[in-house]
């Protein structure tokens, strides 16, 4: 492993110049600072200083950690000061001419061997380094915002970045105290691009009206442990920024279906509304807090207990169905499979996957799962509610369900009673538009399909998309591990639904994960996903 660099120069002193600065003067480089922009120098120097100490109040560090980094923290009033670096990693605005025009200034002052890194999130790496005097120097080092908090940085090879400088590049991120990942050039590197559908599967959501966005973002941090949905994420970071991104991509791709922009977003740029820094996006923000609290989930559920002991019949083998079945015995309900329920009058049946070999299930309201169509398709005129919740399913959990186009009042009884089901489990229910997959497993299936295509075209292994998406995004957890558990065959389910009702390519399903399926290897229902190779220890997963 290469050592990592005693001199760094970090150029631009913004957000995520002054971020990286920090890190590499606490890592122990001496470290050199630029900004054309005196003033914007000045500040991204205040910042950085400010936050050491913070940092040492709050036992970050020590006080005397953070005043030696401070010490190794130098201004660069021109660029021909960074002559003494080993790497300079560029923060400068994202604009391809500006940046490589930069690469070709940086290349004309530094030593020849000095490695350049430039921290964009949507250019190609290959064409910033095309403006330098010897591209195989030149790699991208993609830090997530804020950059001394989030743990990740992908090292991105262009298509001539060479072994010397990537090393470079990690030695410098491990040294920093970051995980470091190893991303294919192209749009969003592996990180960004795998969460693309967080926000626009999302915005699909709520153009088709399934639920709004205050609901859909409830759904995700209810139902998906995310720390922020959809919506709340995208006012945060910018709903023009967004829109910048998602352009991108389209245009880098030559209009992949799936990432095509909305024209949801592209109204509320133009009306201005783009987010907290202007007051209004989603979101109201002038008043103060956007939104409430999220409530607790049912305790006592209204009219649980007289449900206690009933006959509540899951059919299906999927892990849905198994999950169900254990909760709903430990809250007290007399579970069983249709086999072994046969003749009797249940309180409710839970569909979740049943087949010809299962007896008529019949003589109780229904709830179905809707994870290979949407209740129009699987229950035509009938009186059922559809549901869905993605495993693992524990007390807490919020599940959806719908009533799909009921006009007359014909599934009031499974709706009430299946509410009153989840209640009882202390799962939180949100009523949705009908949908295969609902709203969390639509964003979470497409999330899975990203990665299933990223991994098929060598972006980056299973193991790094999920060290990716923990430590660059937050997410509760690897979304092909999340996959493996949720079983790829319902994820396949799902997307193949989709595609039947959308038409189209937007949903149509990686071939990885569709093989993967047809070979058997569903994730937790068989022990061989994503991950857990035939020895069952296949920790860094399918490459
Ligand atoms: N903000 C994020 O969330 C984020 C995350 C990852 C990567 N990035 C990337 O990091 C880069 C910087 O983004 P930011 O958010 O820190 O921007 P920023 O606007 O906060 O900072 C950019 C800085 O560059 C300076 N600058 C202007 N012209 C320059 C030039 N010719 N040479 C050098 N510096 C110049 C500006 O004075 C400013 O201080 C962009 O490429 C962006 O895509 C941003």
């Amino acid at each position: 492993m290469s050592a990592p660099p005693q001199t760094v120069g970090v150029v631009g002193a913004g957000t995520m110049g002054a971020g990286i600065a920090q890190l590499a003067c606490l890592a122990g480089a001496r470290t050199l600072l630029h900004d054309p922009d005196p003033a914007a120098l000045a500040r991204g120097l205040e910042t950085i200083v400010a936050d050491l100490d913070r940092g040492a109040l709050r036992g970050r560090w020590s006080e005397d950690d953070a005043a030696a980094a401070a010490e190794r923290l130098q201004p660069a009033e021109t660029l021909a000061a960074l002559a003494p670096c080993e790497l300079v990693v560029e923060a400068a605005p994202e604009s391809l001419a500006l940046k490589q025009k930069l690469m070709g200034s940086l290349s004309a002052v530094v030593a020849a061997d000095c490695v350049l890194a430039t921290n964009t999130s949507s250019l190609l790496v290959t064409a910033v380094a095309a403006g330098a005097r010897a591209p195989e120097r030149v790699v991208g080092m993609h830090f997530f915002n804020p950059a001394p908090l989030m743990r990740l940085v992908e090292v991105v090879a262009g298509v001539h970045s060479g072994e010397r400088a990537l090393a470079l590049a990690r030695a410098t991120a491990a040294a920093m105290g970051k995980h470091a990942i190893d991303a294919a050039d192209g749009p969003g590197f592996l990180v960004n691009r795998v969460n693309r559908p967080f926000s626009l599967e999302a915005l699909r959501l709520l153009g088709e009206r399934v639920a709004d966005h205050a609901e859909i973002d409830r759904i995700c941090r209810l139902g998906g442990g995310f720390r922020m949905g959809p919506f709340e994420l995208m006012d945060l970071v910018g709903v023009d920024v967004g829109f910048d991104v998602a352009r991108s991509f389209h245009e880098q791709s030559f209009g992949e279906p799936r990432w095509r922009p909305s024209p949801l977003v592209a109204k509320m740029v133009a009306g201005g509304l783009t987010g907290r820094k202007r007051g209004r996006g989603f979101y109201d923000y002038r008043d103060g807090a956007h939104r409430p609290a999220d409530p607790a989930a049912p305790q006592e559920p209204p009219g649980a207990g007289e449900l206690e002991g009933g006959l509540v019949v899951v059919a299906g083998d999927t892990v849905l169905a198994h999950e169900l079945l254990d909760l709903g015995s430990a809250v007290g309900f007399d579970m069983r499979t249709p086999a072994e329920a046969e003749g009797e009058l249940p309180l409710l049946i839970l569909d979740c996957g049943a087949t010809d070999e299962d007896p008529p299930l019949q003589g109780g309201p229904q709830a179905i799962l809707l994870h290979a169509g949407s209740l129009a398709a699987l229950d035509p005129g009938g009186t059922a509610v559809g549901f869905h919740a993605l495993p693992p399913l524990s007390p807490g959990t919020l599940v959806e369900l719908t009533r799909g186009e009921d006009r007359h009042g014909s599934h009031d009884a499974a709706a009430a009673i299946a509410e009153r089901f989840f209640a009882a489990l202390g799962c939180p229910v949100a009523w949705v538009g009908d949908a295969p997959g609902l709203v969390l497993g639509r964003i979470v299936c497409q999330l899975v399909n990203e990665a299933a295509f990223a991994v098929a075209e060598g972006v980056g292994s299973a193991a790094e998309v999920d060290r990716g998406v923990v430590h660059g995004l937050n997410y509760p957890r690897g979304i092909l591990a999340w996959a493996d558990e949720i079983g790829l065959d319902h994820v396949l389910g799902v997307l193949d639904a989709l595609a039947e009702e959308h038409g189209g390519e937007r949903y149509r399903a990686a071939p990885l994960l569709r093989r993967l399926v047809l070979s058997d290897r569903l994730g937790r229902p068989t022990g061989e996903g994503f991950f857990g190779g035939a020895d069952g220890d296949d920790e860094e997963g399918f490459a």
